[in-house]
């Protein structure tokens, strides 16, 4: 039977409140979803306050902030702080998006943070992505070629064969979309999920690929590909202004095609 509330131990629960500091010129709140996996607790909302005016401009400013200055057990992932390694994706204000790319000023009232969504946590806003990285691998994301390359220089690519890859190279695997994706919620462990799709439709678009046959029987299923129902979440969602329904459109196509 359908389940519509959460269950009583994944509740999330009000938890601790660090006020700013007394001389703070702009505080502002900011509400993190925290869990301990060892606890044996419930999640809970902590709540921060945070002086902008000693602050960078950007969500993630604020988390490193807070980890540095108020509260070191709070855990998240970050790397490069300008959008292109994809570990700082997280759900801000109702939505999926890169902390270090989105400004504080664009969250009007408190701050609200939780982990990307329907993925279990593996503590704080860490989530847990063995699944969509083991869905990665399975669609083998390299070139696949049996020809030898020519003896003397690289496999080359025209212009034009190049440009078939732009709005497709330029996905860091974030997972925005996927964690936005309702057929992904439901059927996360069959549906490949726009982020996968997007990286499959790239292999597919490589005109020095020569398994492109392989590739479009791998996808053609009914849950790796056709759980997608064009519900759009994804397009809108990502952070990188990519568009993943439009990719898996293209497969569809090229799948009809061929037929
Ligand atoms: S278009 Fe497809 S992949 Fe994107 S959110 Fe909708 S169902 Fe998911
Ligand atoms: S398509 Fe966009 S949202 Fe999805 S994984 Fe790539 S960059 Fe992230
Ligand atoms: S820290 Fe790398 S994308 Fe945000």
């Amino acid at each position: 039977m359908a389940q519509f509330t959460l269950p009583a131990n994944s509740k999330v629960k009000p938890g601790k409140s660090w006020p700013a500091v007394a001389k703070a010129k702009r505080p502002k709140t900011f509400a993190v979803y925290r869990w301990e996996p060892d606890s044996g607790e419930n999640p809970r909302l902590d709540r921060y306050e945070i002086d902008l005016a000693a602050c960078g401009p950007m969500v993630l400013d604020a988390i490193i902030k807070i980890k540095n200055e108020v509260d070191s057990t709070l855990a998240f992932r970050r790397s490069c702080r300008e959008g292109i390694c994809g570990s700082c994706a997280m759900n801000i204000d109702g939505t999926n998006t890169l902390a270090c790319l989105k400004p504080i000023d664009e969250v009007k009232g408190e701050v609200r943070i939780y982990p990307l969504p329907h993925m279990p946590v593996v503590k704080d806003l860490v989530p847990d992505l063995a699944v969509p990285y083991a869905q990665y691998t399975s669609i083998k994301p390299w070139l696949r070629a049996d020809s030898p390359p020519p003896p003397d220089r690289e496999r080359r690519q025209s212009p034009e064969e190049r440009a078939k890859l732009d709005g497709l190279w330029e996905c860091i695997l974030c997972f925005c979309c996927s964690t936005s994706c309702p057929s992904y919620w439901w059927n996360g462990d069959r549906y490949l999920g726009p982020a996968i799709l997007l990286q499959a439709y790239r292999w597919i678009a490589e005109t020095r690929d020569e398994t492109t046959g392989e590739r479009l029987d791998e996808l053609e299923d009914p849950f790796r590909l056709y759980r997608c129902h064009t519900i759009m979440n994804c397009t809108k969602t990502c952070p990188k202004g990519l568009n993943p329904a439009k990719a898996i459109a293209e497969v569809k196509k090229l799948l009809v095609a061929r037929r």
